[in-house]
């Protein structure tokens, strides 16, 4: 089994409670990178009010999850692909069903767009990629429950599946979304 795994994607996707799942399973430790980022004094961050997200010093928080991470770690959160992991999993989810995941959110209709765009031009996937090339595998968890995926990324970590039918580039969800 691998030592480090990020779990990363864009909000709605799944990662914390997939994450929750896949710890259970494993036994793994469970580091939330966004807890980590609000709890420590050493990473700055500026909050975006209109967008209300937070815009992070990625260089500070990386040297502190440096600090942070221990042995058999799990890191989730939208930020975790900044981390050196040995792999790192980007949770895709197809538009029409993270649009209704995020529904359920107390969000401005702006803001579920914008997250929605940012899945279809696969931004964490492109930012994850470039960080780490063939370190990072793609995990589509639409039509799937939180479980199912866990279960799924469980048989990966044990080697039972085939990589290749997780390599970034299997999922793409622009042509459905722009040409119906
Ligand atoms: N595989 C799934 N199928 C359907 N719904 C899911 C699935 N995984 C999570 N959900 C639901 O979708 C919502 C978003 O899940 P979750 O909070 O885990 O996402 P997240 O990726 O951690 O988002 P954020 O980046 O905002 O923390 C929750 O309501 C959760 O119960
Ligand atoms: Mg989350």
């Amino acid at each position: 089994m691998l030592n480090t795994v990020s779990i990363s994607g864009t909000p709605g996707t799944g990662k914390t409670d997939v994450s929750k799942a896949l710890v259970e399973k494993t036994g793994y430790e469970l580091l939330d990178v966004n807890e980590v980022v609000k709890n420590s004094e050493e990473i700055e961050f500026v909050k975006d009010e209109e967008r209300n997200t937070l815009s992070v010093d990625i260089g500070s928080m990386r040297k502190v999850l440096e600090e942070k991470v221990v042995d058999k770690t799990v890191l989730e959160g939208h930020l975790s692909h900044h981390h050196g992991s040995d792999m790192i999993i980007v949770l895709r989810c197809s538009p029409e069903e993270l649009e209704e995941r995020l529904k359920s959110r107390d969000w401005s209709e702006k803001k579920i767009r914008e997250n929605v765009e940012s899945e279809v031009i696969d931004v964490i996937l492109q930012e994850a990629v470039n960080m780490h090339g063939d370190k990072v595998i793609e995990v589509d968890t639409t039509g799937k429950n939180s479980e199912e995926v866990a279960q799924e990324i469980q048989e990966i970590l044990e080697g039972k599946k085939e990589l290749e039918e997780y390599r970034p580039g299997t999922v793409e969800w622009s042509k459905e979304y722009l040409y119906g």
